[in-house]
């Protein structure tokens, strides 16, 4: 092989309830193209043209060490191509779409035999967390467990048809670390009762089709509100878009962005959302997108 291209999709993780656990792979992609070159190389266009590094730490190419570390192998010497969709640090899973491509790319351009598995711990471990990266991996709706050893057990879910999501996305960044840090070390039981209820009624209510249960099942008291205030309008946001119609509503990620889940009138719920967002001095831009029942996927190859 010479070259390997993967299309992988944005991501929204937690869905509200489902901080760590929850993820849905969404119709925005970013593509990654590795291949061997007599000297490594970074070209990247769209989003973080001019921000993402182009040497070695760039995400993508260390998560493709990363993927042969796994297996004991040297990483060549690669040339990466990088055409960004994805809004960069806004809470839609850009950082997991990097690692994804990577691990990918690399597992098929060097043959490094990983399963699908491996290929999620791998990404688990550089990531973090695996609430991203396996919708990015495997698409739909993925429900995950992180267990002692630090591998991932994953289920992968279908979503019921006629659902789209709209994304009113801050023109600022939100650094996931830095979110984390903002959570408590401790919560209420009571509070962790809420939100396990909600976690199964989301995941019921998304595989069924009975979106009625959305606007409750979305409600959250373990990450947004100890979140808010990195996010100005975020709980009007949030309000705004279920006046207008929305089903359900939740910080996307560890944010800025906030998600809405729509069977009609995205452009609505878009602009609502975007308004919330602007009376606190928030701007912000509204996107529909379909959910994506794929996840990463190769979609060329070049061979020797
Ligand atoms: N579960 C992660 C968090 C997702 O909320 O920190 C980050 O996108």
């Amino acid at each position: 092989m010479r070259s390997v291209t993967v299309r992988v999709p944005a991501t929204s993780a937690n869905l509200g309830p489902g901080y760590d656990c929850l993820g849905l792979a969404l119709g925005l992609h970013n593509t990654v193209t590795l291949a061997l070159a007599p000297t490594p190389g970074v070209r990247i266009e769209g989003e973080g043209a001019g921000s993402l590094p182009r040497d070695a730490t760039h995400l993508v190419l260390g998560a493709a060490q990363a993927a042969a570390d796994a297996v004991g192998e040297r990483l060549p010497a690669l040339d990466l191509h990088q055409l960004n969709c994805i809004p960069l640090a806004r809470g839609m899973g850009s950082s997991s779409a990097a690692i994804v491509g990577g691990i990918v790319a690399a597992n098929e351009l060097l043959g490094l035999g990983l399963s699908q598995r491996q290929m999620l711990d791998i990404a688990t471990a550089v990531e973090g967390h695996p609430d991203n990266v396996a919708p990015a991996l495997l698409g739909g709706l993925t429900v995950c467990c992180t267990l002692d050893s630090g591998e991932v057990l994953v289920e992968r879910l279908d979503v019921a048809p006629g659902l789209s999501c709209v994304v009113a996305v801050p023109d600022f960044e939100v650094a996931t670390h830095e979110a984390r840090k903002a959570l408590p070390e401790t919560i209420p039981h009571a509070d962790g009762v809420f939100n396990l209820c909600r976690v199964g009624l989301i995941v019921a209510g998304l595989v069924s089709g009975d979106f009625s249960v959305l606007s409750e099942a979305m409600r959250d008291r373990l990450h947004q509100p100890y979140r808010a205030h990195l996010v100005p309008g975020m709980d009007d946001a949030i309000a705004a878009a279920l006046d207008e119609g929305a089903h359900g509503a939740a910080l996307s990620g560890s944010g800025p962005t906030v998600a809405a889940f729509v069977s009609e009138r995205g452009e609505d719920v878009g602009a609502a959302m975007v308004n919330a967002f602007a009376r606190a001095g928030t701007t912000a831009i509204a996107r529909t997108l379909p959910l994506s029942p794929e996840g990463a996927t190769v979609t060329m190859q070049d061979r020797l």
